[in-house]
């Protein structure tokens, strides 16, 4: 197995996608810092110096393009798991993929394709947990949080991560070899901060209230509509009522 380790990086993923083509299936890239950490839906993802875990898993095979989303169900069921494991913490699984503890977000997973249309692609899973953060920027102080303010001690970020890895590659080969997912929906569901809740799905720039009632064999959510409509929604941002 192949760990490309950096003190600092501007991203493991823009890094992951230039060298996707060279490195074995399961490279893992990982960066005590990141200066310039993207998140999901063009956002900024703040990663200080020894306080998380920012890192990107290299995959190849890869899978169609449509199923990237599948993958990133895979790694928030594999954090998710590897946390509870590790810290004892209820760790939730907050649709699409983001990990929460006690409402507030610890871990993003950005899924992104390497390589050009047509060929082949393969996938770069990232994945940014604060683990020993002590504070946020204002800004995010409400919505964020890290493993250490949660369970109020420090966590080994090895330790994570050798738990996390394995559990990923557990379900990313049943996947690959036998096209199930089912474990990783089963977890996904249980641990789910979302299914049974009022939420509030906001698409472009509109918003609609609405109760969760659960996530489709395809990772989609299934929600119920203020008007009693049942839709199926593949993407965008859902918050808590
Ligand atoms: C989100 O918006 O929730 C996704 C955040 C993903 C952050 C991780 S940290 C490692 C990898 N490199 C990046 O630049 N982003 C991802």
């Amino acid at each position: 197995k192949e760990i490309k380790y950096f003190d600092t990086i501007d991203s493991t993923n823009t890094y992951s996608k230039t060298i996707a083509l060279e490195v074995p299936h399961g490279t893992i890239v990982m960066s005590d810092e990141q200066v310039g950490g993207r998140g999901r839906l063009g956002r900024n993802w703040s990663s200080p110096k020894g306080e998380g875990i920012w890192m990107s898993l290299i995959l190849k095979p890869g899978i169609p393009p449509n199923e990237g989303m599948k993958v990133s169900h895979i790694a928030a069921a594999a954090v998710c798991k590897g946390i509870r494991e590790i810290t004892g913490l209820e760790a939730l699984v907050k649709w699409p993929n983001d990990i929460v503890i006690n409402g507030k977000k610890v871990c993003g997973i950005l899924t992104e394709v390497a390589g050009e249309l047509n060929e082949i692609h393969y996938l770069i899973v990232g994945i940014g947990i604060n683990v020993n953060n002590i504070d946020f920027p204002t800004e995010l102080e409400e919505k964020a949080s890290s493993l250490l303010i949660e369970g109020k001690k420090k966590y080994d970020r090895k330790e994570l991560i050798v738990k996390i890895i394995s559990i990923f590659e557990k379900f990313y080969d049943s996947f690959i070899k036998e096209g199930s997912l089912e474990e990783v929906l089963r977890l996904c569901r249980q641990y789910s901060a979302l299914i049974g809740r009022e939420v509030v799905i906001i698409k472009g720039g509109s918003q609609e209230a609405a109760k969760v009632l659960g996530m489709t064999d395809e990772g989609f959510l299934e929600v119920e509509l203020s008007d009693g409509r049942i839709e199926h929604i593949f993407s965008g941002e859902v918050s808590v009522r």
